[in-house]
């Protein structure tokens, strides 16, 4: 049976979240998946059939921590099916949620040395109310400059579920060398 290592960055839980939700939705395909944090020292890649990276963009950017990884597993990623989302909110605009125009995916993929076959992008959510003064008043403001809603009582989560599934969907087609994403 294929297994997928499906490791996250996650700051507010979302990424892990998605991360999750692949799984319990692979394992209803027949694929057997284990999560873990991306800096989680424990978890194994080479013991994997496929690789998952998922990671949510904090004030522009992803954590370092997963170039770290990409740089110190780079010719096991490189070996197998493998495939990369990111979490953020500028993808909640229709016009910013693939991987051609989501421009945090377009500059990562630009920078890693890994490419992989398949790559996602899923909003995030808003929760002003777990955020420290600091960071609330900075998303208040990039959300008033992007016409988002700047309202402190505001939890939105953007995630497109069915999306997350239908990526899945193709993650099971990679490790079972089924479907499109793994021709
Ligand atoms: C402090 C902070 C900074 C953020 N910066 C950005 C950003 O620069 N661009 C963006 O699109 N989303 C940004 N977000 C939104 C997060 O990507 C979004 O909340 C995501 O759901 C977080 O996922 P996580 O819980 O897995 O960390 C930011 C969120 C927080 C809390």
């Amino acid at each position: 049976m294929a297994k997928v290592l499906l490791l996250y960055s996650s700051v507010y839980g979302l990424s892990r979240r998605i991360s999750e939700r692949l799984q319990a939705h692979l394992a209803s395909q027949g694929v057997a998946a284990e999560v873990a944090a991306i800096t989680d020292a424990a978890a194994d890649p080479a013991a994997f059939d496929a690789i998952v990276v998922g990671a949510s963009i904090r004030h522009g950017k992803h954590n370092p921590a997963v170039m770290d990884f990409i740089r110190k597993h780079l010719a096991l990623l490189q070996s197998k099916p493998s495939a990369f989302f990111s979490v953020n909110l500028v993808a909640r605009k229709p016009t910013r949620n693939t991987r051609q125009t989501n421009p945090y995916l377009r500059r990562f993929m630009a920078q890693s040395p890994w490419q992989p076959k398949l790559q996602g992008v899923f909003a995030g959510e808003l929760d002003y109310a777990r955020y420290g003064p600091l960071d609330r008043r900075m998303m208040q403001f990039v959300m008033w400059l992007n016409k988002g809603p700047t309202d402190p009582t505001t939890k939105v989560e953007f995630t497109d579920w069915k999306a997350v599934e239908g990526f899945a969907a193709e993650v099971a087609g990679l490790a079972t060398g089924q479907g499109a994403a793994s021709a």
